[in-house]
């Protein structure tokens, strides 16, 4: 599994703790910043992400931001994006298994670290029923193609 992972300035300490957490547990995962806490634009980080995803560099993305909102918002305007903002596992685990989610967000002023981890652990074990999950992500498709 390839992984990336970005954040803006509002999520950097949470950001570090995930990738911290993916490596003692013997997982890749591309940093692609921020590194510290000076501003930058959320969709600046969700473009860095998000292309990689699309020309298939990499398999799934992580975001944050400080609520996960504004990184959410602009990831989704990627077409084939299907990013989902989840603050509990269950949220997780069905953005995987419904929605085929191919980027996890997280809010980095609005969950803890060991619930963010959890969070992030469940996300990455679950996949996609696909059936009639399928169609559904077919019609999103279409709406991205209508655009
Ligand atoms: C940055 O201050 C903040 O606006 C950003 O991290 C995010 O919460 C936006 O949705």
């Amino acid at each position: 599994m390839r992984l990336i992972i970005g954040c803006d300035h509002g999520a950097t300490p949470l950001k570090d703790e995930i990738v911290k957490h993916l490596v003692a547990k013997g997982l890749e995962i591309e940093d692609a910043g921020t590194f510290g806490t000076t501003p930058v634009d959320y969709p600046d980080i969700a473009k860095k992400v998000c292309e990689k995803i699309q020309n298939k560099e990499k398999d799934l993305g992580i975001l944050l931001c400080g609520t996960g909102i504004g990184i959410s918002i602009a990831a989704n305007k990627y077409i084939g994006i299907r990013a989902s903002l989840c603050h509990n596992e269950y949220e997780a685990e069905m953005s995987k298994r419904h929605n085929d989610s191919n980027v996890l967000v997280l809010g980095g002023r609005v969950i803890g670290r060991d619930l963010a981890l959890s969070i992030v652990d469940r996300y990455l074990l679950c996949d996609f029923e696909g059936g009639r999950h399928q169609a559904r992500l077919d019609k999103i498709a279409l709406i991205e193609k209508l655009q």
